[in-house]
């Protein structure tokens, strides 16, 4: 394949007076160097051609333009620029059709709305998603848009200033945008995203079937995995240890959509539906026929074992067995069972039903087709899946554990947990770290803690202040108290006085001498780590 041509992106053909304009860079009509130089072309041809009567502009394949090229961010710009390719469409003297029939995105959006009409078809997608990436749209998005959809839909400052004005703030507020690390770490992320999918084994082995999911455990996770594949339109048989465990279990999942029926963003009849699907149990024996098998019960190797050696047991030869383990060595747990194979770790994150990551943890003795099983359900589940080993914490916590530290010193060192969390959602974090630990709950910490007491370095510096919470059974949102106090099932935690007297008491116990942290200086401290 050669390299793209402004000829062989855009191609022009004419039916009767009209020029048909067809963009034809796959997979998705990009806005590379070579289509823009094609589309200011095209118009050059429509503009010079007294034959032409009106012009055209489609998408070959699937999309009409689905954005920028955003491999050229960062790199120097190539003309055209994307607004003199719209400015071009616009001013030309003829009438310029847009039929949009797939994806019309960001700088395509902007396109077909610098067109003197457009024609969507049903398939037709329309967005700026831009904004996702650390930019504005920088070729008229800002102005065109409201425009034409009307101030009341509009929400930018766009019907403020003339258009040639607003045009001209919008690429200096565009250009900022490129400029930033923000938009450069966000691109960076969205490549890593298409990128951490392309996974040894799916070369080597197809996914499993599977139609059916169960869930052991109704606890934070195992409710919040189960909200998840619910919501991926799967049966879930959830398994808890007695009749009270799972009826707290099946509450926990209603919880969410309850929810959602308050806010309006579902209706009874939906969550009934959805309710419909979800099957409580308190016997592994209603596990025979289900596909996949995920556990999230108590952190604990030995329970671990347990729950395994009754899913060797009961599950059907080739059924997916999965453990949630956040730190637990999966091929001791896959070695109690008599088909190692099988066994893989699908790490969540909470809530499970919401964040994104899901850690796929592979043990030495899965099978191929079992790790593109795990890729597959984090698809259907729409979760960003990464690839992980079978390590004390794989990649997440591990990460997660070095910011903590940072924190817990900090916290020793002067700063109260509350400024902390608060200096770190000032950076635009959504949670600070010590909000992290109620909402997962402080007793998971507390266990690794425990387990690693024999190992830990008697020099190395150690901050007692979560071990002194969770010895008062304080584990954050589950018991109502943690860092914070959530009175009545708060979602939104209060600082606690009695907190900050544990703090005080571990600094004098420590000899320090508390000192003031500005947010900056907090700030500093913490993405240092
Ligand atoms: P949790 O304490 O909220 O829930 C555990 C549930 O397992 C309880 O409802 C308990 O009744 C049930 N259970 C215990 N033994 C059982 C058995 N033999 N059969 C059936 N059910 C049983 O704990 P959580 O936070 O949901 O954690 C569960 C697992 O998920 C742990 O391995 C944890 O490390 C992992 N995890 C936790 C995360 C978090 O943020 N909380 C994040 C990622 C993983």
């Amino acid at each position: 394949m050669g390299a793209a041509t402004p000829e062989s992106v855009v191609t022009t053909a004419r039916a009767g007076a009209i020029l048909v304009v067809t963009v034809n860079n796959p997979p998705v009509n990009a806005l590379g160097v070579a289509v823009r130089q094609g589309l200011a072309a095209a118009m050059a041809q429509a503009q010079a051609d007294s034959t032409v009567a009106g012009v055209l502009l489609m998408g070959a394949g699937k999309a009409f333009i689905a954005g920028a090229d955003i491999r050229e961010f960062g790199k120097p710009a190539m003309p055209p620029s994307l607004p003199e390719v719209c400015r071009s469409i616009e001013d030309c003297t003829k009438p310029v059709v847009a039929v949009l029939h797939g994806a019309a995105l960001g700088g395509g959006l902007e396109v077909a709305l610098s067109a003197h009409y457009r024609i969507a078809l049903p398939a037709a997608k329309l967005g700026l998603p831009e904004v996702s990436l650390g930019l504005l749209p920088g070729s008229g998005g800002t102005q065109r848009a409201p425009r034409l959809m009307g101030a009341r839909a509009a929400t930018q400052a766009a019907v403020q200033l003339p258009f040639d004005e607003g045009m001209a703030r919008e690429r200096a507020l565009f250009l900022e945008c490129l400029d930033s690390p923000q938009r450069a770490g966000l691109i960076h992320a969205f490549f890593a995203e298409r990128e951490v999918v392309k996974i040894p084994e799916a070369k080597a082995a197809a996914p499993r079937a599977f139609a059916t999911i169960a869930i052991i455990g109704g606890g934070t996770m195992g409710a919040g995995i189960t909200v998840s594949a619910l919501d991926a339109g799967y049966p879930v048989t959830m398994v808890e240890r007695d009749a009270a465990s799972i009826a707290r279990g099946r509450a926990n999942v209603e919880k969410v959509y309850t929810g959602l029926v308050a806010k309006g963003r579902m209706t009874e009849e939906a969550k009934a539906a959805v309710m419909a699907r979800y099957t409580g149990s308190t016997s592994y024996d209603d596990l025979a026929n289900v596909d996949l098998v995920i556990e999230a019960v108590f952190e604990e190797l030995d329970v671990k074992k347990a729950v395994f050696k009754e899913l060797d047991r009961v599950c059907k030869p080739g059924a997916v067995l999965a453990t949630n383990t956040s730190y637990l060595d999966i091929d001791a747990i896959a070695a109690v069972t008599s088909r190692p194979q099988d066994v893989i770790g699908l790490h969540f994150f909470s809530p499970a039903n919401i964040m994104k990551l899901l850690e796929i943890v592979v043990p030495a003795k899965v099978g191929a087709d079992v790790v593109a099983t795990a890729f597959e359900l984090a698809k259907k589940l729409k979760k960003v899946p990464v690839r992980a080993g079978v390590c004390d914490g794989f990649i997440g916590n591990r990460i997660l554990a070095v910011y903590k530290q940072a924190a817990d010193y900090i916290m020793e060192d002067g700063a109260s947990p509350y400024e902390i969390d608060e200096a770190v959602r000032g950076f635009g974090f959504a949670m600070g770290p010590f909000q992290v630990t109620d909402l997962a709950g402080g007793d998971i910490g507390w266990a690794t803690r425990k387990r690693r007491a024999a190992t830990r370095d008697p020099k190395a510096r150690y901050v007692e202040v979560a071990d002194r919470i969770c010895e008062r059974g304080w584990f954050g949102q589950k018991t109502g108290r943690g860092f914070y106090l959530y009175p009545e099932g708060a979602r939104v935690g209060q600082p606690d006085p009695e907190v900050l007297a544990i703090v005080d008491a571990e600094r004098a116990k420590k000899g320090v001498t508390p000192r003031q942290f500005t947010a900056d200086g907090i700030m500093r401290r913490y993405m240092a780590a």
